[in-house]
């Protein structure tokens, strides 16, 4: 039995809605064929944009898309992607499978998908391979309302008034693909980048400088000690990869074992973000600057005979465990993560959504991101608990992972996830602060730990009501089913 404890009345800050923010690249198929299909193109879509996956995505509230990498970021130049379609020039994607870019999709098509979305734009600018120029002037062509050079071309392009240009990212991990910088190097880059980042025509932006990857505590501590105070945001790059870099393991054919270690390296999440932010808290105790962990998911192995650069993945209620867990602990650190982004929306690693032609399905991930969206711009509450172990040979992990909130309505919503394929959880939670009477929830589970969305199956997996949970003198009485991610909601 786990005991739990509500703290209806202890609010522990707002719960960011775009911590539930997505990434799309231009890899694979997930730009081309995901989001884009050309407005010729057979497949119902709005402007070149396929209708299925912006409703789909739509449903989901999208609160904000990351776009155009990512290490292809680092080598984009954005004027080749305005303009007549028949003059854009063709370019190399050299990361991703080298294939050539016709760049179709640009600064325009990217806005007309945010505005279909209803998601704010977050574009991420070229520090590797750029220039301070490069990025003022598109920043310029995007946001000035003014009888400048830039926006005229923007006007003669076909778009009058400027859009909203929120977020902007300098570079994109410039310890690697971005450049392969020293700290010092980059945090004096991000100072010259930033100066020139402008606010233009009322338009203001959240700068955000090129964070971590991993465990890596010496560039937070160089970036916080010599450019915090010009940053609004850092970023945290952190993947779960089963198994090597060289062997990451398959998406769908893998045991207990690898289950257990998938989700024990999710769990490394939580260490992550609270190690980063103690270094924070340091340089910025009031907790200004934002960790805004713009790449995060499972990365397996391609699916076989796919292209190895493409990084096509299926998506199995693993993911889902995976998806719960990040989102959990994202929420239960809201003070200093304000942002997250999945990698990425669609046919991409942790996808939400996969395309085949005209056919779409959506993923186990889809479905907890619709699941928890609940919990978007809500007042995270306090939720004292200690886990029972869920044990595999002889290592242990918690077996569940919560959070919970209050919503604008008053409603309570709690988010959990049993991580043990074998045992259901017994929950007891006394609710203080409060008195509620009502619950009803819903859950996502299989009897397999692999189940999947087919073209062939696309509901195999897919959210039920829920009815274990129950309230008895404001005493929520729950049984998790093994391997579930359920979301419960009190009133
Ligand atoms: O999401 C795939 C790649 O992973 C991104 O382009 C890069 O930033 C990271 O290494």
């Amino acid at each position: 039995m786990i005991k739990m404890i509500l703290n209806a009345d202890v609010k522990k800050g707002r719960i960011n809605k775009n911590i539930y923010g997505h990434f799309a690249e231009h890899l694979g198929r997930c730009i081309y064929e995901g989001f884009w299909v050309g407005k010729d193109s057979p497949i119902p879509n709005t402007d070149g944009i396929r209708d299925d996956v912006v409703e789909a995505l739509r449903k989901v509230k999208v609160p904000v898309l990351r776009w155009p990498g990512g290490c292809f970021a680092d080598e984009y130049h954005w004027r080749d992607g305005i303009g007549p379609y028949e003059s854009r020039p063709k370019t190399i994607n050299t990361h991703w499978g080298g294939v050539v870019e016709n760049n179709h999709f640009g600064t325009h098509e990217y806005f007309r998908l945010c505005e279909l979305l209803g998601a704010d734009a977050y574009i991420t600018g070229n520090v590797g391979s750029g220039t301070v120029r490069e990025l003022r002037e598109w920043i310029e062509y995007i946001t000035f309302d003014g009888d400048s050079s830039l926006a005229n071309l923007r006007r003669a392009n076909g778009r009058e008034k400027p859009w909203k240009l929120p977020y902007v990212g300098i570079g994109n991990e410039n310890w690697g693909c971005g450049g392969n910088m020293r700290p010092e190097y980059y945090a004096d880059l991000f100072r010259q980048y930033a100066t020139y980042v402008r606010n233009f025509s009322g338009n203001r932006i959240y700068k955000i400088a090129c964070g971590p990857s991993d465990a890596n505590y010496h560039w937070t501590e160089v970036l916080m000690r010599e450019a915090g105070r010009y940053m609004d945001g850092l970023s945290l790059h952190y993947y779960t990869v089963p198994g090597t870099w060289q062997k990451k393991g398959s998406a769908t054919q893998f045991d207990e074992r690898e289950w257990f270690v998938t989700l024990k390296k999710t769990l490394m999440m939580d260490e992550l973000i609270t190690k980063h932010s103690t270094i924070m808290d340091r340089y910025d105790p009031e907790k200004r600057v934002g960790l805004i962990v713009d790449e995060w998911g499972t990365w397996y192995d391609v699916e076989p005979g796919t292209n190895p650069g493409f990084l096509y993945q299926q998506n199995t209620l693993r993911d889902a465990l995976v998806a719960g867990i990040n989102l959990n602990i994202f929420n239960n650190h809201c003070d200093r993560v304000h942002m997250a982004n999945l990698a990425q929306t669609v046919n991409v690693l942790q996808a939400m959504i996969l395309t085949e032609g005209e056919k779409m399905i959506v993923t186990p991930t889809y479905h907890v991101f619709d699941m928890y969206k609940v919990h978007q711009d809500a007042q995270l509450l306090s939720l004292e608990f200690t886990s029972s172990l869920y044990s595999y040979g002889d290592e242990g992990i918690p077996q569940v992972s919560a959070s919970a909130s209050e919503d604008d309505h008053g409603k309570i919503h709690i988010s959990l996830c049993n991580l043990d394929p074998n045992t259901v959880a017994d929950i007891r939670c006394e609710l203080r602060g409060t008195r509620r009477t009502r619950v009803s929830g819903t859950i996502l589970t299989s009897s397999e730990m692999n189940a999947h969305n087919t073209f062939d199956e696309p509901n195999a997996v897919k959210p039920v009501a829920f009815s274990d949970a129950a309230l008895v003198d404001n005493v929520l009485e729950v049984k998790l089913p093994s391997k579930s991610v359920v979301v419960l909601t009190l009133e």
